[in-house]
């Protein structure tokens, strides 16, 4: 189910997740909404709001939109989110205003979404949502993701579907997906979408009965014509720049040809040249030259 090009478009600059990611987001929302799964969608890692503007296009008539964030960016890490996690502790940093902006771009009103500002550590305690179709979990580390989990999962309907953005990403985020997982006895059918996203459904023992649009090994996020169209856009944007490029040399080569022919012009109408012009012939003249 590919998303419109101009949805994609406005969003971009409010989101770190892929094209692809944000198409299977889409078209977990279409899922839910055609089975009629009950409950809100929650996100919880709302950063700037790109992936969020993308689930409010997908709420239907009835649901609401929960966003979490510390709108601080990404909390200390532990051990379990390893060494290059490190490195992105106090990083994207989103704020409330960048995501009332995405909203109000893709034209979702202020009435359709709750924000929920602050660490999960306070915000999870109280006033959650009561029944919850979708969870889209970007929290990328193994803390944030198994509080996540261990407080949404029970809310969840039967159907309902999780996702976690980090799954082939950040390994805290696997760690947690598998510990919890062991707590609680559950074992999903971990459906992939590119290097990093996984998602599953909530109560479902098998995939005998495929669904459309949604599974990994049917799931086409682009026709390969518009894949084309838009590697060729890169492509004549890349050869457009270069070209550019050398025009602006073809300029500065023009300007110093000028020069020098100006230099050159100044030089022949001086005494000295009219002097060298004289000693040469004077030299022919005599035969000291042929
Ligand atoms: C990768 S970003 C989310 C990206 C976003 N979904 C997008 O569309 O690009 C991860 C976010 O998780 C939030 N986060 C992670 N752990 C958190 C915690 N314990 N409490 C609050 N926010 C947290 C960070 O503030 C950060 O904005």
């Amino acid at each position: 189910m590919p998303l419109s090009s101009s949805l994609l478009e406005q969003v971009r600059p409010y989101t770190l997740c892929t094209p692809d990611r944000l198409e299977n987001l889409a078209a977990l929302c279409i899922h839910l909404n055609q089975e009629a799964v009950p409950g809100d969608f929650v996100e919880c890692g709302t950063y700037k709001g790109g992936s969020a503007a993308i689930l409010s296009k997908g709420l239907g008539e009835s649901r609401h939109l929960w966003l979490y964030d510390s709108f601080e960016g990404l909390p200390p890490t532990t051990e379990r989110d390893g060494e290059d996690a490190k490195a992105w502790i106090g990083e994207c940093v989103g704020t409330v205003p960048d995501l009332k902006a995405v909203m109000n771009a893709v034209g979702t009103s202020e009435s359709a979404y709750t924000i929920k500002p602050g660490w999960f550590e306070t915000t999870l305690q109280h006033d959650l949502p009561e029944q919850i179709a979708l969870l889209h979990c970007d929290a990328d580390w193994y803390d944030s993701v198994l509080l996540v989990l261990e407080t949404f999962y029970p809310r969840i309907s039967p159907g309902g579907c999780v996702i976690l953005d980090d799954f082939g990403y950040w390994e805290g985020c696997r760690e947690a997906f598998y510990d919890f997982c062991q707590r609680h006895g559950e074992k999903p059918i971990l459906e992939r979408v590119g290097p990093d996203q996984a998602f599953w459904f909530k109560g479902r023992s098998h995939n005998r009965q495929v669904i459309p649009g949604i599974h990994a090994d049917q799931y086409v996020p682009r026709s390969s014509l518009q894949e084309t169209i838009v590697q060729l856009e890169s492509k004549v944007q890349f050869l457009n720049e270069q070209l550019q490029h050398t025009n602006q040399q073809l300029q500065h080569t023009n300007q110093q040809l000028q020069h020098t022919e100006n230099e050159l012009e100044f030089v022949k109408s001086s005494r000295f040249w009219w002097l060298r012009e004289q000693w040469w012939s004077f030299k022919q003249n005599t035969g000291q030259v042929k």
